[in-house]
């Protein structure tokens, strides 16, 4: 039995000897043959990884582009550009359907829409409007009602049909009152629905936590919006509506496309999280960044201070 070193040695003389030049060239062979392998597998790998991550950005960057953002000098800067969307939207089809909203937000807007009426630029002769929420338990014709809000702010002063007009309704039996406006907004597709926003994100009366594919629902308000809206109703907590009936946020992502409306840095956090494309069940507004249609944000510098 030969030695280890013994072996050893007969490498040695051979290295030494004529086969040295052989042994290199077999060694380079060798080394050629891996790196070969090597670049079999790493090249592949590395195609893999750039497609991965080009499909990944191409992802997320579809995701945050179908919201356009618009970013704009202040409130009557903000009320023009939605506008715009909306008078175009009328001039090209005059049979459209507007999804609307009530609060504060959007009363520039309404202003703004008022008056292109009335030097007939646009008409709402055949336009029909679809309202987002409504407040249960309270009379239409009681003065907080969004009722109540839409006639003293836009319906009064524009040429739109009032059959053509639509507000779930908050009296009487609500569960039926669901049905219909389920039955209504399925019948009717929303091309362009307006929202407002919540601090915390709500749209309609969808508070944190809403499932996304719920339809038309009854909410019950939560205390701290009973309290806030205590200021409307004589701050007398006891006549402030304890239920609301509204839009779900399916119903929200029915329509084909969509403007959020925000001013004001106490709607910051809320535009904040909205652009950063996540979709988180606890702030509602994030539902719109899996919407399949145009989305635009349209907010003052302040709502914007966060971006
Ligand atoms: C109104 C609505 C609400 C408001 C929101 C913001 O119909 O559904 O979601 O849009 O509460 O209210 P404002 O505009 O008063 O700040």
């Amino acid at each position: 039995m030969k030695k280890e070193d013994d072996v050893k040695g007969e490498e040695l003389v051979d290295l030494n000897g004529d086969g040295t030049e052989k042994k290199e060239e077999k060694k380079e062979e060798e080394s050629k043959k891996s790196n070969g392998a090597l670049k079999y597998i790493m090249i592949p790998l590395l195609c893999l990884i750039a497609i991965g991550g080009i499909l990944y950005t191409v992802k997320i960057y579809k995701k945050i582009n179908q919201i356009e953002l618009i970013v704009c000098k202040d409130y009557d800067e903000m009320s023009a550009r939605a506008a715009k969307i909306i008078s175009d939207l009328i001039k090209e089809n005059p049979r459209c359907n507007l999804g609307l909203a009530t609060g504060s937000t959007p009363l520039g807007l309404y202003n703004i829409l008022i008056e292109q009426n009335k030097r007939k630029e646009i008409s709402f002769k055949d336009v029909k409007t679809f309202n987002l929420d409504e407040y249960c338990g309270i009379p239409r014709n009681h003065e907080q009602t969004y009722f109540t809000y839409m006639k003293e702010h836009l319906f009064k002063f524009i040429d739109v049909d009032l059959a053509n007009t639509n507000i779930p309704k908050g009296e009487g039996d609500l569960e039926s009152n669901v049905r219909n406006y389920e039955e209504i907004l399925k019948k009717n597709k929303i091309n362009l629905q307006i929202l407002g926003i919540g601090r915390n994100g709500h749209i309609g009366f969808n508070e944190p936590g809403t499932n996304f594919d719920m339809g038309v629902h009854i909410v019950d308000l939560q205390n701290k919006t009973i309290q806030d809206n205590a200021r409307f109703f004589d701050y007398d907590i006891n006549k402030v509506p304890k239920k609301a009936i509204t839009m779900g946020i399916k119903n929200i992502l029915d329509a084909d496309n969509i403007i959020l409306m925000a001013n004001g840095t106490n709607k910051a956090d809320a535009i904040k999280n909205v652009m950063s494309g996540v979709v988180d069940i606890n702030i509602p507004a994030t539902a719109l960044n899996t919407h399949k249609g145009k989305v635009y944000v349209i907010v003052d510098k302040d709502s914007a201070s966060k971006l």
